[in-house]
């Protein structure tokens, strides 16, 4: 039986979370240089997108691009942002075909111009689409985006509006780039590396994580199948027990 055949429709995860890992290696193994595994991820990102909106989930986070990754030759994050654009620009019809809205999370105000403005366009023509929410991390890194979300609520607490009592999850979650979404409950990673690399370090605090040594440019949508399949068998207790565990107790 296929993975997809294996997923049971009403216990789907709301949000699906992937950091995609291994372009360069994926480029290296067959003599390329890294930008050609960043174009072989493209190809990933789409079969993805497509495969998790035809199954029904909700919002699906992609983290394309950290704030670490500035610090990589300056020929490669050009050629990434580039990248970025084109795709973005060339797949705006398939997002409107799916009826797939875009989202961004990270530090806008880093990204070149016309990458801002592309997908600012993009985000506008796709705004009204309800079938699922693609959310694109750019220039994004969770001690970041927690770090600002400190200091507005500071600036809060200094003007009064906020008393500091009044401070809680809901709250804190609410200065978070990820206000409008539902927090992940699944995170994969690809590459075969187990780390979080500052990814949505708040919002992961529930979620199952899956691992898989695919490179992201080999990443396709039966891969997603198969972590979504590893999930449903989990046995999600948030820090409680579950009725089976509880009842042997009282046995
Ligand atoms: C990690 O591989 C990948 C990235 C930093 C960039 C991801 C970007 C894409 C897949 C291209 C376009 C994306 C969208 C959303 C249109 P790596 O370079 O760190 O690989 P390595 O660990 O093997 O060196």
């Amino acid at each position: 039986m296929s993975f997809k055949d294996q997923i049971i429709a009403e216990k789907l995860p709301l949000h699906v979370a992937i950091i995609m890992d291994g372009n360069g290696r994926w480029a290296k193994k067959q003599g390329k240089i890294r930008t050609f595994g960043h174009k072989g991820g493209v190809l990933a990102v789409r079969d993805t997108v497509e495969g998790a909106a035809e199954l029904g989930v909700k919002f699906l986070s992609l983290y394309a691009f950290s704030t670490e990754n500035w610090k990589r030759p300056r020929w490669e994050v050009d050629a990434l942002m580039e990248l970025l654009v084109d795709t973005i620009s060339k797949e705006t019809k398939t997002l409107m075909d799916n009826n797939i809205s875009l989202q961004a999370i990270g530090d806008m105000d880093s990204l070149p111009p016309k990458c801002r403005r592309q997908l600012q366009d993009t985000i506008n023509i796709t705004s009204a689409n309800t079938r699922m929410t693609l959310i694109l991390a750019l220039s994004y890194s969770s001690r970041w985006e927690i770090v600002n979300a400190t200091r507005k609520i500071a600036s809060q607490v200094a003007s009064g509006q906020l008393k500091p009592e009044e401070i809680d999850d809901e709250v804190f979650a609410k200065q978070l780039c990820t206000s409008f979404c539902p927090d992940p409950e699944l995170l994969i990673r690809t590459s075969g590396e187990h780390r979080i690399s500052n990814f949505m370090l708040w919002q992961i605090a529930y979620a199952e994580l899956f691992f898989t040594e695919k490179l992201w440019p080999d990443f396709r949508r039966e891969d997603l199948f198969e972590a979504i399949v590893d999930f449903q068998k989990r046995d999600r207790r948030y820090g409680m027990v579950n009725e089976k565990q509880s009842d042997d107790q009282h046995a």
